[in-house]
């Protein structure tokens, strides 16, 4: 009892960066919002000319609801801000370090990277792949990766980056879906000591792909391929007869720059679409602000480039700032628990970036580990994906940061492209569990179903109000989807993030979860109906229900209510089986941790199910008023099976 009343209070503490820290912020203007609001295109311009542009733009903002055009007329190359800006002065600073699975290393300076990025991107050229050909880049955590994307921006090739661990269908679809007619991959590489096949699993989803054209491989595990001729080629084989030079192309700043697959509310994937200006002067700006990007910081974000978050803020906005970065490939626990603290020891890095969800693992496995490394160039803890508990937040200050690095919980998504609402490290007072407040220029809002703002402490729907550098701009080859899932609730002013949350007094805003379909496993987002349509994919399934059950560690873990065929048996085994149907369909993410099966599922009378019972059924919450289900009994059966498995 005692201890929760002083976690409670704990929890509402607040607290303060340390004011060497705060001297030596990168910002540490406090008029900063006031200013971004008194003028917002004057703002954003100003932050614009931290980006080097062939030409300059003739608008800020061409602001048509719900489109946005940003530094129209513009200018740029994502890659050259990346790259050769830095070489007059930094070219022998590293850029990338990279640290691999089985612990083996490598590092890049920026004339490095450079160099390896011109080639590659001559050799792409050559091969025939032109502006606006999209590109599909399935590797895991290997310099390759970020070479590929940046090779891609370089010619103007929007790229596609599939997250490895993704299945052979979910490539093809992604595939598919944009069109691409050209893929990068690797033989293989290591997971916790295990080989993955990628180039296999990329056979078998090219199957289903009509569009493919050519395959780039890597060398990187140097396990047994099958290369198909005319089709395949060697990474190595295709840079060594051009040339190391590759002009950066101009971009317009409404040119693509890249799609990024992520899961809605149906059973497909939605391809979000980012272009090239606004979203460099965004993340430039967020990485500089929010991390305190110095000269001298060793960066390390841990997310994979398969998501957002390794576009965002492992490629584009550490690169463009000239930061040194570290890229891991592999597990927190291969070889043993205390990989990540040895890689921060090892390389001394001052700025870490990673998932509650890691924070939560870690605390589980003690203090002892940490403890065992010298943590102290740590300057700086981010936390991304979902809400950080206040429990998991303080163990992170305490045991991570030494209870002198400051914390930035960053909430954003896939479509917003960069961070909207964090703490700015040198500013905000912290309070754990609360991402504060919107980056100056943002305004967000708490709304209720008719737009009004809720008062404060209520929860509601999370809004953004205005248009931002680096939002989406369409869903790929599916306007109608993009208008209908952000734009529709409100208005086209308005955009829908999908998440609930509370403002409190201090104007923070505290992000509670999804509002919709979609779950966060372990910080990876996931579509229930993605999840879904796989079950029914299987000959056993008639009818399959996917929720999202709270999770201390993972945040949520997958649990699936399945209908079986008339003549399927139900079993264990059956259940085994359709776990791996939906990793073999989707990939090991979406693996369900638990398999309920049942001869009905909560439904109105119109047949649809009825999600909020479900949610109540899956975590034993209040079911409340079931008075318009078809079958309200189901509830009480339901629970009763749940409840076995506990
Ligand atoms: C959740 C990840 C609370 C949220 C960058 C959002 C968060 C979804 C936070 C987007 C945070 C992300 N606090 N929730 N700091 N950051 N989320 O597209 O539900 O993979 O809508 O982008 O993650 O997930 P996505």
């Amino acid at each position: 009892m005692t201890e929760t009343i002083e976690s409670l209070l704990k929890e509402q503490k607040k607290y303060y960066p340390p004011e060497e820290f705060v001297r030596n912020a990168n910002m540490k203007d406090p008029q900063i919002y006031e200013k971004a609001e008194e003028d917002l295109e004057g703002f954003w311009e100003e932050l614009a000319y931290n980006i080097d542009w062939f030409k300059k733009w003739d608008t800020v903002l061409d602001w048509q609801p719900p489109h946005a055009k940003w530094f129209s007329g513009a200018k740029l190359n994502a890659s050259y801000n990346c790259l050769d800006r830095h070489i007059s002065k930094h070219g022998d600073k590293t850029a990338l370090i990279w640290e691999g699975e089985m612990e083996n290393s490598a590092t890049y300076t920026y004339r490095e990277l450079l160099d390896a990025t011109a080639r590659f991107a001559a050799a792409l050229k050559e091969m025939g792949i032109k502006k606006g050909d999209v590109v599909t880049i399935y590797l895991p955590m290997i310099p390759e990766a970020v070479i590929s994307m940046l090779a891609c921006s370089r010619i103007g090739a929007p790229h596609s980056v599939v997250f490895a661990g993704f299945s052979a269908d979910a490539l093809a679809q992604r595939m598919n879906d944009s069109n691409s007619h050209y893929l990068i991959t690797c033989d293989g590489y290591f997971h916790k000591g295990k080989l993955i096949e990628q180039k296999e699993k990329a056979d078998i989803g090219l199957e289903n792909c009509n569009c493919v054209e050519k395959v780039i491989v890597t060398n990187h595990a140097a396990n047994a391929i099958a290369m198909k001729e005319d089709r395949d080629i060697w990474w190595d084989e295709l840079i060594h007869n051009v040339d190391s030079e590759c002009e950066p192309e101009h971009m317009d700043a409404e040119d693509i720059l890249f799609l990024m697959y992520t899961s809605g509310t149906t059973g497909k994937p939605k391809g979000v679409v980012h272009t090239t200006g606004g979203y460099m002067v965004g993340t430039n700006v967020t990485s500089k602000w929010i991390f305190d990007l110095k000269d001298d910081d060793i960066y390390w974000c841990t997310a994979d480039v398969g998501w957002i978050t390794g576009h965002s803020y492992l490629v584009y906005g550490p690169l463009s700032n000239g930061a040194t970065i570290v890229m891991h490939e592999g597990a927190p626990d291969y070889p043993d628990k205390g990989r990540f603290w040895d890689i921060v020891e090892k390389y001394g890095v001052t700025i870490f970036y990673t998932a509650p969800t890691a924070i939560r693992t870690f605390m589980k496995w003690g203090d002892d580990i940490p403890a065992k490394y010298d943590l102290s160039s740590l300057r700086l803890l981010g936390s991304v994906g979902e809400p950080i508990n206040p429990k998991a937040w303080l163990w992170y200050y305490e045991v991570i940061g030494n209870s002198h690095c400051p914390i930035v919980d960053t909430w954003w998504q896939t479509e917003t492209g960069m961070i909207m609402i964090s703490p700015l490290p040198g500013l905000t007072t912290m309070k754990p569990g609360t991402a504060t407040r919107p980056f100056p220029g943002i305004k967000a809002s708490v709304l209720d179903d008719d737009g009004n703002e809720v008062p404060e402490g209520n929860g509601g729907s999370l809004a953004i109000e205005r248009p931002w550098p680096s939002m989406i701009r369409t869903i790929n080859g599916d306007e109608q989807r993009f208008l209908d899932t952000y734009w529709s609730k409100w208005g086209t002013d308005r955009y829908l993030a999908g998440d609930g949350a509370r403002r409190d007094k201090d104007g923070y805003f505290w992000v509670l979860g999804r509002l919709d379909d979609v779950i966060k496993v372990s910080g990876h987002r996931l579509g229930t109906m993605e999840i879904e349509s796989s079950l029914v994919s299987h000959k056993a399934v008639a009818e399959a229900a996917v929720d999202g059950k709270t999770d201390e560690i993972k945040g949520e873990v997958v649990v699936a209510y399945v209908i079986l065929e008339a003549d399927a048996k139900a079993s264990d085994e059956l259940k085994q089986e359709l776990k791996e149907h939906v990793v073999e369909e989707i990939g090991p993410i979406a693996r369900p941790k638990q398999i309920i099966f049942t001869d009905d599922l909560p439904k109105t009378r119109s047949g649809k199910i009825m999600r909020r019972v479900l949610k109540a059924i899956t975590n034993d919450t209040e079911v409340g008023d079931i008075t318009t289900l078809q079958n309200p009994a189901v509830v009480e059966e339901l629970k009763r099976k749940v409840n076995e498995l506990r």
